[in-house]
């Protein structure tokens, strides 16, 4: 695995081996602090046959909590070595400057419509637009022909597509989502699931039951009911509920109650202790 600090240097290795051979080039975005669901996107980047890029860059325009960016854990070795493991070819470790050159504001910015007004976008203003700066930035400077980006960020998955629409490059990019990763009690693996103790991880499970028991309903039971249900299992477990909702699983427009000719996510967000998570499942 190589390692560049500098786009441009990133940028002569890939021409290099293009001019060599044909290149398909996949994309990991992190921000680190890496864990086996970042590594089966580089999996899935690997099983494409793709040269593989990971980035490692904690970007700070999309944490909307200061004290969030500030305890973002960093775990450049460990994170390094786990990327060699996993058989990633290239590891791409911008600092700032190279991110933001002319400063934050210096960056085009792009409007996600009501993406922006729902679920994550209401909870944490401003937090799509920092991810939409980074992520244009980011594929301007790797130019990867497949993006890999994880289920368990599903509104992000979104998001990033409709900038990749709205950056006139549905031609040049496509974007490949892969499954969340869950540890063998149900919990979707995190970067913050770092921050929780022994006994949070345990009150945590209660976001997966959650969805699990909204799924169970579809066909015996009506959305608000078996939210009051999960509502209960959430608070008996010390989970701060933010939202839990129904959702189209293709635009996630909220959906009022169950409707088997659609699919459907349930999608959660809720604090425990004081790390929150977020996890959604189609039903
Ligand atoms: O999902 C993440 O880790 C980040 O939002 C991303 C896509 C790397 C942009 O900073």
């Amino acid at each position: 695995m190589v390692i560049f600090k500098k786009a441009a240097d990133l940028q002569h290795f890939i021409d290099t081996k293009r001019a060599h051979q044909s290149v398909k080039l996949g994309f990991v975005p992190t921000m680190g602090a890496l864990h086996e669901g970042h590594l089966s996107l580089i999996g899935a980047s690997k099983k494409q046959k793709c040269l593989t890029v990971c980035s490692i860059f904690v970007n700070p325009t999309q944490f909307n909590d200061p004290e969030d960016f500030k305890k973002y854990p960093s775990t450049l070795d460990a994170d390094t070595e786990a990327l060699l493991g996993a058989g990633c070819d290239i590891l791409f470790i911008p600092d700032i400057l190279e991110i933001y050159p002319d400063g934050f504001d210096a960056v085009k910015s792009y409007s996600f419509a009501y993406l922006e007004t729902i679920f994550e976008g209401a909870q944490r203003p401003g937090h799509f637009q920092g991810v939409g700066k980074v992520v244009a930035r980011l594929l301007e400077l790797v130019q990867p022909q497949v993006l890999f980006l994880g289920q368990k960020d599903a509104q992000q998955c979104l998001v990033i597509k409709e900038l990749i629409k709205q950056m006139n490059w549905e031609h040049k990019t496509s974007v490949s989502i892969v499954p969340t990763v869950r540890n063998e009690q149900g919990l979707a693996l995190s970067s913050r699931n770092l921050r929780l103790t022994e006994a949070e991880q345990k009150q945590a499970l209660a976001l997966y039951q959650s969805l699990q028991l909204i799924k169970a309903a579809k066909t015996s039971n009506n959305f608000e009911h078996a939210k009051q249900a999960c509502i209960a299992l959430l608070h008996q477990n010390n989970c701060e509920l933010e939202y839990l909702a129904l959702a189209d699983a293709a635009s996630l427009q909220p959906l009022s109650d169950f409707d088997t000719h659609k699919d459907m996510m349930a999608i959660i967000a809720a604090r425990v202790g004081a790390v929150r998570l977020i996890d959604n499942l189609f039903i």
